[in-house]
């Protein structure tokens, strides 16, 4: 089975939007979420879709998806125990001992191309793992302390890290269960597991446009990107 987890478990700290997290804000007279879900829905290689959602947000998340196939589950305190829950429930639902692929991707995401998610499975299928990249654009600085410049890697094997993430779920699962607790402390990015154990990760090439959004600033960008005017929230 192809199944896409839709990662919307997050309060979106950094967006400030106190009634609601971010991904239940509008864009262009619809929640993010929704456009994002969306994405997944008509692709047609994608199985089956689920939506993991803060306990409390849960009952909203089913009435914006109710005409949608989508099924909303329950997501985890921290990005990685929503990992652990689309895994958990991935295997609940259509059996533990079999391979399936895994696409994670980010709720706050919604602008993930049909490419972005074909490029995902086949590199899945064929490597175990996969994370999607763009080239770094402006130069990596690195600082340890946070004062002094500790290194300034070279530009041309930078990337930055998007998603969807895609696995293949018998190879995830026994990865992660091998992390002991501090490991799953820190590590915050499901490819890192990987990259860890000397595991191959595809890198399949992002879109400049599937960008995240974070701050106020980002829902602006959002809205210029679907050509609505950023100051309004209306069309141009
Ligand atoms: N996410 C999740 N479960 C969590 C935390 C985050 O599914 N426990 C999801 C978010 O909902 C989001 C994506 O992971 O779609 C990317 O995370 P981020 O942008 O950091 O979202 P938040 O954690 O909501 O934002 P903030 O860090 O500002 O609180």
């Amino acid at each position: 089975m192809i199944i896409a987890a839709i990662m919307a478990g997050g309060i979106g700290s950094r967006m400030g939007s106190s009634a609601m997290p971010k991904q239940y804000l509008p864009l262009g007279g619809k929640p993010i979420l929704l456009h994002t879900v969306e994405k997944f829905l008509v692709h047609p290689q994608v199985e089956h879709v689920a939506v993991l959602t803060p306990r409390s947000w849960i009952s909203h998340t089913k009435d914006i998806l109710k005409n949608s196939a989508a099924q909303v589950i329950e997501g985890g305190e921290t990005r990685n125990d929503t990992l652990w829950n689309a895994l958990r429930y991935t295997e609940e639902a259509f059996g533990g001992e079999d391979d399936h692929i895994l696409i994670t991707h980010d709720a706050v995401r919604p602008f993930v191309t049909h490419r972005i998610i074909s490029e995902n499975i086949e590199s899945a299928q064929k490597y175990g793992a996969c994370d999607t990249v763009i080239p770094a654009t402006d130069t990596i600085v690195e600082s340890r302390a946070g004062t002094l410049i500790s290194g300034i890697p070279e530009r041309k094997t930078m990337f930055q890290g998007q998603t969807p993430q895609s696995f293949r779920t018998r190879k995830l699962r026994a990865l992660m269960e091998r992390l002991s607790e501090e490991e799953s402390a820190i590590l915050t990015d499901a490819c890192k597991i990987f990259v860890m154990r000397g595991e191959p990760v595809a890198m399949v090439t992002g879109e400049t446009h599937n960008i995240k959004i974070t701050y106020p600033y980002d829902l602006k960008v959002a809205q210029a990107l679907l050509g609505l005017d950023p100051a309004e929230g209306g069309a141009l």
